[in-house]
């Protein structure tokens, strides 16, 4: 369903090399019928001339916050209250940097700083760039005062090397923008999310991991989020930011998932996505393991079921969501998981060279009573987005 007709966007331009690519989005946003605002960064301006911007919007662009002609009514304080939602797309590492220690020394970072308007950035820059500890402690910040970040997507870049840093691709960019739109269909809802891996300690130095990114959990509680549900996630150590708007925890061992889920109940919802450990050290040792006595030594103990603990609860939330990873036999062991752990839904991944863990994608099977349907394979934020819709008419046929 289109949402963006009618609806008042600004658009800020700041100078990256993916700068063309603002010209096919506002395209696409006019398309929708959407009003689209233009701001371009003066250092936009050097990758592509203003003229470029003005015929395709038909409109003046707006760059300057020193000129009469465009403050004579206050403009950047028109732009920035007379909108539904500032998007900035392709955004610099510098324009995030600038917006996140709220430094305001052009049109745009003004606009910014004096809009109390929903914001999403479109981050879009070389891999080393992104990976940069200053750039993820500035996203952090973003991320903390409400601005929502379409995360750059893995890919070839302009500058001539492979990774993340591409811009999101301009129809999911478009597609984000609808949600948000979309109405708040889990509002009164609450759900806890869990994702990442466990970390069982051995000794001071050692633990059992795994290779989970949490990537799925979060996009999954990002999703949820957009819907209106009141998001609460609970993660292992990733590398990942957690998504605006949800309450994040952080915790290591598979008891700590299983106590800080207990904490939070009732909920509505409950979506078990982390790779949680199904074993533990029978005794962690207090000082580092010598090499001999490791291999006499040491012992494993099973871990509690976390999906079943919460399943079997009395406090059980109305919708419990396991994730079954397998590297073989992956129908037959699921559908045993999905009987054992009593939850509700369980959707089947299959860990291989191509898809799980490691991979942006997922090749899912959905496994509810007396059905198993197949997913095509998507990427994990079409994964949650299709997982949430279902969540969305499981409650709209919800009867107590
Ligand atoms: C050819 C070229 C390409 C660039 N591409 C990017 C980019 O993709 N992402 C980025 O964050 N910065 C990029 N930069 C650096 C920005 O242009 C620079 O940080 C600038 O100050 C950004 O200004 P603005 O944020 O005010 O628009 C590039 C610079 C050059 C010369």
């Amino acid at each position: 369903m289109n949402l963006l007709k009618n609806k008042k966007i600004l658009l800020i331009v700041t100078g990256g090399i993916a700068c063309y690519k603002a010209l096919d989005l506002i395209r696409k946003l006019q398309e929708k019928e959407s009003h689209v605002e233009c701001v371009l960064t003066s250092n936009a301006q050097e990758f592509i001339k203003v003229i470029t911007f003005e015929s395709l919007l038909g409109k003046k662009v707006k760059s300057n916050l020193f000129t009469l002609d465009q403050e004579k009514n206050m403009n950047h304080i028109k732009l920035a209250t007379d909108t539904d939602i500032i998007l900035v797309a392709p955004c610099t590492a510098n324009f995030i940097s600038k917006i996140s220690n709220g430094v305001a020394d052009d049109l745009a970072t003004n606009v910014m700083l004096a809009s109390n308007k929903p914001k999403m950035v479109a981050p879009a820059m070389n891999t080393n760039m992104w990976q940069n500890k200053a750039v993820k402690n500035n996203l952090y910040t973003l991320k903390k005062i409400g601005i929502t970040i379409l995360s750059p997507q893995s890919g070839k870049l302009a500058c001539r090397t492979e990774g993340k840093g591409k811009l999101m691709d301009v129809d999911l960019i478009v597609d984000n923008l609808n949600l948000f739109f979309a109405e708040k269909k889990l509002r009164g809802r609450t759900a806890i999310v869990t994702a990442g891996p466990s970390i069982e300690k051995i000794d001071p130095i050692r633990f059992i991991g795994n290779f989970s990114s949490g990537l799925q959990g979060y996009e999954i509680a990002e999703s949820l989020s957009f819907f209106g549900a009141k998001t609460i996630l609970i993660s292992g150590p990733t590398k990942l930011l957690p998504p605006s708007n949800v309450e994040f925890i952080s915790v290591e061992s598979s008891e700590e998932f299983l106590q800080k889920s207990l904490e939070k109940l009732p909920v509505d919802i409950y979506i078990s996505v982390a790779a949680i450990s199904d074993w533990k050290a029978k005794k962690i040792s207090q000082s580092k393991l010598k090499k001999n006595s490791a291999v006499t030594s040491f012992h494993f103990k099973q871990n509690r079921d976390v999906l079943k603990s919460i399943s079997t609860h009395k406090k059980r939330p109305k919708l419990v969501v396991g994730f079954s990873a397998e590297t073989e036999n992956l129908l037959k062991n699921s559908e045993r998981k999905f009987k054992v752990k009593q939850c509700d839904w369980m959707l089947a991944n299959k860990i291989d060279e191509k898809y799980g863990f490691k991979s942006e994608k997922n090749k899912v099977f959905f496994i509810e009573k007396n059905n198993i349907k197949e997913w095509k394979v998507m990427t994990k934020k079409l994964v949650a987005r299709k997982l949430v819709k279902k969540i969305v008419s499981f409650f709209k046929n919800y009867k107590l």
